[in-house]
């Protein structure tokens, strides 16, 4: 059972934190350019997409003219769901721990931002390794363990003051630090880029939407009794923030963007 899978049943929280991402990063944060960077993908070769989200990221490459097979696998409906819609995709529900694909199957697997939420992460590499070719790619991006510390802290307090159930950052266990060394378990040597940068914002809405679309990897969940509450004390928090301060609220963040080839 994937971890916060409840997370993804509709992709509206995950969209809100993109968009923040991409609108108030400090410095420009293209995660998505920053994998094919490391990638190489070849205009024909077969990419599997572990934890497709979204599906901006298979629509990128198709848009781009990749002509190669593409395929998108996702624990939640609602994202395999939006991956069908992309020309050309193949789109699956499943888990990354048990891929549903023969060995040898691609020339490429990405996995972005979504290994912290598996279960059993070196399951989950050996079956990336298992359904590549030998000599095969494999990208995965996983953040800084202590990412937007700030955000972070104003959901938690709230969570907790409102009774939820605590519940553990996801990258706490899986993380730049971490990763790693267990990609080089399962891969060899592994080539590591780091992007650090921060979220900058002048003014509290995006703040409080961003908060709010954390909320479930905090223990309130859509189907809490407490979210409302929860949601109403991250605004109100987030509010007295700016009242009391002058400057932008800044919270940095990072992530590591990893890559390594299937041993023949
Ligand atoms: C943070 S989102 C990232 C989505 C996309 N990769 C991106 O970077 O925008 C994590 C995604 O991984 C999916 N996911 C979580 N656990 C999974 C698992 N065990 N197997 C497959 N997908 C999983 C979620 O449903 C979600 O779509």
């Amino acid at each position: 059972m994937p971890v916060h899978s409840g997370e993804y049943l509709r992709l509206g929280p995950l969209q809100t934190r993109i968009k923040t991402h991409r609108r108030y990063s400090e410095h420009v944060d293209d995660v998505e350019a920053a994998v094919m960077a490391q990638l190489w993908l070849q205009p024909r070769e077969s990419l599997l997409d572990v934890g497709c989200g979204t599906g901006s990221f298979l629509a990128r490459l198709r848009d781009s003219g990749h002509s190669g097979p593409l395929s998108g696998l996702d624990s939640s409906p609602a994202a395999s769901l939006a991956c069908a819609e992309i020309r050309g995709v193949r789109a699956v529900v499943g888990d990354a721990v048990q891929l549903p694909f023969p060995n040898a199957e691609f020339d490429a697997v990405t996995a972005r931002h979504m290994l912290y939420h598996v279960s059993d992460v070196p399951a989950a590499l050996r079956e990336t390794s298992r359904v590549l070719r030998a000599g095969g790619r494999f990208v995965a991006v996983v953040n800084h363990a202590d990412v937007t510390p700030r955000i972070a802290s104003v959901v938690r307090e709230q969570a907790a003051r409102h009774g939820a159930t605590p519940s553990v950052s996801p990258n706490a266990e899986v993380n730049s630090a971490s990763l790693p060394a267990q990609m080089a378990e399962v891969f060899g040597p592994v080539d590591v880029v780091a992007h650090d940068n921060s979220l900058v914002f002048d003014t509290p809405e995006p703040v409080v939407a961003f908060g709010q679309a954390l909320m479930n990897f905090y223990g309130v969940g859509d189907d809490s009794p407490e979210q409302e509450a929860v949601a109403a004390g991250i605004e109100q928090a987030v509010r007295a923030w700016f009242a009391r301060n002058s400057g932008p609220w800044r919270d940095p963040k990072g992530y590591v963007v990893c890559t390594a080839r299937r041993r023949d």
